[in-house]
């Protein structure tokens, strides 16, 4: 028995181009997102709680004013990635993304636990952000309007392992998060309806996030002063932005290395993530070969400038030690409003678009992660591997079944569990699948050599083994629980994958 099964890549290349592939099934996909949309999905997944929610604790723990310094390696990390992502999506542009590549480099089994894993960042990944954006919109009418809620609404504002702050000052557990519940049908329904309408949807959140994160750098950057950004006055050039180690109670804090700018890169890489959920729509694209490059380079390139520069204009307004909350954007806000003597008035509206504009953001995150979700169990499940997923809604033409279960996953999972259990298991997740794509660039080169590749690489054997040390490093930074958690979710696979996957394996058996 063969666990290692390939398949041929000039046939996946092939299938994913037959237009009578998918009938037996309804319509199958539509191809209808050019570049455009396609940059937009990717700019949509990846601008969310991560800069939202986590650069201030990152700052205010680990690396200061450094934190720019973390976005740039967070940066550089995503753009080795980022490249092989490109060269293989263009070369395979088929709907599995990191899945369906392994199973041309690697055989069926990596295959499935790539697949697998896929679901931590991609379910897990809108779980988290679900969680994040239920905060956010209570801090609305909590913090921009000071309102008080009964204690009873509140219980339905957080899931049964998560407390909350009770009118008399106490503290209770929650009993659901029903915001984050809706938002993640919300999401579903809009999936369900269509790919044009949610590249729609998305583009109007993402034209909405943009302008409030580009505004806020345009109104802070004349505000940063050096007393804020120079954590370190005896050092020269950017070590001035990193300040010097401090160890206390609770370990080792600043410097360059671990509890450090490095650390902070480990926590801020979850903000961008998403980038590789462009590749999911490869059959949804007009012209994958030239589109899907665009798409995941350049909304990776156009945040990863928005997040330094994000990133400098907070530290260098705010000083950073005043930094560690979930919301130090809006931190930022009222420290510019008060700079520049803006009425109470101006200030209150202007939280208020920023909270806006944060929960549109992190909405077009939940929509792409599901997204990229719905279209890594359809192309499981056209392989075999998974059952039911591949049909598609025969009017709609998304796989309808997928984005129901997806859905339903989803909300029931971010109406109970808490934020801080799944975030860093998606950045674990994220990790492994970007190893083995960085990987499968210089396998591919070597094993399949002549196949065209629209899109190239370039020195592809040094990219891909670098961009997979370089993930390798971060996951090795990640707590011993998460590896752990990771592990438990693979044995839960290997189950799954043992029981229906492998007899069930088109592969396996046209090759009996
Ligand atoms: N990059 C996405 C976010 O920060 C996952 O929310």
């Amino acid at each position: 028995m063969d666990l290692f099964l390939k398949k041929d890549l000039a046939r996946v290349v092939a299938e994913a181009n037959d237009p009578n592939r998918d009938e037996a099934h309804g319509g199958g996909l539509k191809r209808s997102l050019g570049a455009f949309h396609l940059t937009m999905l990717g700019i949509g997944a990846i601008i969310g709680a991560g800069i939202f929610s986590l650069t201030g604790t990152a700052a205010a723990n680990y690396a200061g004013p450094g934190i720019a310094i973390s976005f740039v390696i967070g940066g550089v990390l995503c753009a080795l990635a980022g490249l092989c992502y490109a060269e293989l999506a263009a070369m395979i542009p088929v709907a599995g993304s990191a899945y369906a590549y392994s199973y041309s480099t690697m055989g069926e089994l990596i295959a499935w636990i790539i697949g697998w894993d896929l679901v931590l960042e991609y379910a897990f990944g809108a779980v988290t952000v679900a969680s994040a954006w239920s905060g956010y919109l209570l801090s609305i009418p909590q913090k921009t309007f000071h309102i008080q809620f009964p204690d009873t609404v509140l219980r339905f504002t957080k899931g049964p392992w998560e407390t909350i702050k009770l009118g008399d000052g106490s503290t209770a557990y929650g009993w659901i998060n029903l915001p984050a519940f809706l938002i993640a049908l919300v999401c579903a329904s809009v999936l369900y309806r269509g790919i044009k309408e949610s590249a729609w949807v998305n583009n109007l959140i993402v034209i909405l996030k943009v302008v409030i994160v580009v505004s806020f750098v345009v109104l802070g950057i004349g505000l940063i002063t050096a007393d804020n950004l120079v954590a370190n006055p005896a050092a020269t050039g950017v070590a001035k932005l990193v300040p010097p180690v401090v160890v206390d109670a609770t370990g080792s804090h600043f410097g360059w290395g671990n509890g450090g700018v490095l650390t902070g890169a480990g926590v801020v890489f979850f903000a961008y993530i998403g980038f590789d959920a462009v590749s999911t729509t490869a059959q949804e694209a007009k012209n994958p070969k030239r589109d899907l490059p665009i798409g995941i380079l350049a909304s990776l390139v156009l945040c990863t400038i928005l997040y330094i520069l994000v990133a400098l204009t907070l530290t260098g307004v705010v000083p950073y030690k005043q930094l560690g909350v979930s919301d130090p954007i809006a931190v930022g806000i009222d420290k510019i409003v008060e700079l520049r003597g803006w009425s109470p008035m101006l200030q209150k509206s202007f939280t208020f678009l920023v909270k806006l504009g944060a929960l549109a953001g992190l909405s077009s995150v939940i929509l792409v992660m599901m997204l990229g979700q719905t279209r890594v169990f359809y192309a499981m499940s056209q392989d075999g591997l998974l059952p039911w997923f591949k049909k598609t809604h025969p009017t709609y033409n998304t796989p309808h079944i997928a984005t129901v279960v997806t859905g339903l996953f989803v909300a029931f999972a971010s109406a109970i569990l808490p934020m801080s259990l799944v975030g860093e298991l998606v950045s674990i997740g994220t990790l492994l699948a970007f190893v083995l794509v960085c990987l499968g660039v210089p396998i591919l080169r070597r094993t399949n050599p002549d196949i065209p590749r629209p899109f190239r690489v370039p020195a592809p054997y040094f990219v891909g083994p670098a961009g997979a040390i370089a993930c390798l490093w971060v996951m090795k930074g990640l707590p011993g629980d998460t590896w752990l958690r990771l592990v438990i979710w693979l044995i839960i696979g290997f189950a799954v994958y043992f029981g229906y996957g492998m007899r069930h394996s088109r592969l396996r058996n046209e090759a009996k």
